[in-house]
């Protein structure tokens, strides 16, 4: 090769490289998202963007991922979306502006932070999915959470085992249930409420179960989930969907309702309180007695909030599901210390597809708390075992009932 052809072949080269470069920067901002990820090192910031403090729950997993992440070496900022998806979208280009090479997202809308997490999948972030998947993109790497339709599962036991619908609840006169789902634009609403359907709805094919308000049938399925689901998770939200079902009720008894979650719960005690104050938490509902109207309804839940304590300790629910975040937290912090190790994190469970993709998946178990506790079940003192609350807190979670 003469120097001139030398030359040229050179010139060739340089050419192609900066055109290719500049075609896998052109996906930047776009929603395919090609660009390289960094290599992730110890020392690195990593972006943390929960949903809202309002819940006690993010304020908890908040606070345990910057505890878990800073032990392990790296670096943390953590924002708070004010359960507001457009606040959480300018979190997250906040957290990658200010340098975090990985972002931890528990999504206020699954849908709607698509775009922002795409952004930061074109800047070479790694984008986890903490508890709630994000949903439609193919911009996130993992996916962590707690065995969803468990959550349903453990809850739609305690109320088949309250009313004894194995054996004669309902079977001279069916028995009056309401039914929740959890927020319209969470991912995870529908997996617990599949949980907690698959098993009651034989029961309502049984007719020992009825929702007076006319709406779940024993036609109903898992798709129908948003015609009961609360947006938002929101107590005052569900106080209203169940003042609503207390019409339809009239004075008749009331059995069971299924909620999701331990402040959809609350509502929906107000609400009862307010349509029918003859009903008690001192009365629960005893199958044997179904015409007793002020029986207290079991009542279900999830979280372990701090109302759910005390709402359980005085009798006003039955159970919670309480997820054991520190587990969730820890379980982040190795994913993305392994990354940084050079090592690829080995998922526990089968992909979820969020739409677009199949995300590496990892389920962590949950506990069931109640009063009395028997089998697996937990006493409501375990959240203070495992460090979710503080004795002197517990102390004040069973001073006094919320609901008499
Ligand atoms: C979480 C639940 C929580 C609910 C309301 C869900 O996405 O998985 O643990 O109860 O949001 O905050």
């Amino acid at each position: 090769m003469n120097i001139k052809k030398f030359l040229t072949a050179v010139v060739i080269i340089f050419a192609s490289v900066a055109l290719l470069t500049a075609c896998g920067s052109s996906t930047r901002g776009s929603s395919t998202t090609k660009s390289t990820t960094h290599t992730l090192k110890k020392g690195d910031l990593i972006g943390i963007s929960m949903p809202t403090k309002a819940d006690q729950r993010w304020n908890v997993d908040g606070a345990n991922l910057v505890k878990y992440l800073k032990k392990a070496g790296f670096k943390t900022k953590i924002q708070y979306a004010n359960n507001s998806p457009s606040q959480q979208s300018s979190d997250i280009n906040n957290l990658v502006s200010a340098g975090a090479k990985a972002i931890i997202v528990a999504a206020v809308d699954g849908t709607a932070v698509g775009p922002a997490v795409e952004q930061a999948k074109a800047q070479g972030d790694i984008v986890i999915a903490y508890d709630r998947l994000i949903m439609n993109t193919d911009a996130v790497d993992y996916y962590v959470t707690f065995d969803l339709e468990r959550t349903g599962i453990l809850e739609a036991n305690t109320i088949i085992d309250k009313l004894d619908l194995k054996g004669n609840g309902g079977k001279d006169k069916p028995l009056n249930i309401a039914l929740f789902a959890g927020s319209d634009d969470d991912n995870n609403a529908p997996y617990f409420f599949k949980g907690a359907w698959d098993l009651l709805k034989p029961y309502f094919q049984s007719g020992q179960l009825v929702d007076p308000s006319g709406i779940v049938t024993k036609d109903f399925t898992v798709e129908d989930w948003k015609k009961i689901s609360v947006h938002a998770w929101d107590q005052n939200q569900a106080q209203k969907q169940m003042d609503a079902f207390m019409t339809k009720l009239g004075q008749k008894p009331l059995a069971a309702v299924l909620s999701p979650y331990d402040a959809i719960s609350l509502g929906v005690m107000k609400s009862i309180k307010n349509a029918r104050p003859d009903m008690s938490p001192s009365i629960p509902f005893d199958p044997s007695h179904p015409d007793n109207k002020s029986a207290w309804p079991v009542i279900t839940g999830q979280d372990g909030m701090d109302i759910g304590i005390t709402n359980i300790y005085y009798g006003a629910q039955a159970e919670t599901v309480f997820k054991n975040v520190a587990l969730l937290a820890k379980k982040t912090t190795s994913i993305l210390t392994q990354v940084a190790d050079g090592k690829k994190p080995k998922p526990n469970a089968q992909p979820m597809n969020n739409g677009k993709k199949d995300v590496p998946t990892w389920l962590l178990k949950s506990d069931e708390l109640v009063k009395n506790p028997k089998g697996d079940q937990k006493g409501l003192h375990y959240e203070v075992e495992v460090g979710f609350i503080t004795e002197n807190q517990y102390q004040k979670d069973i001073a006094a009932p919320i609901i008499k």
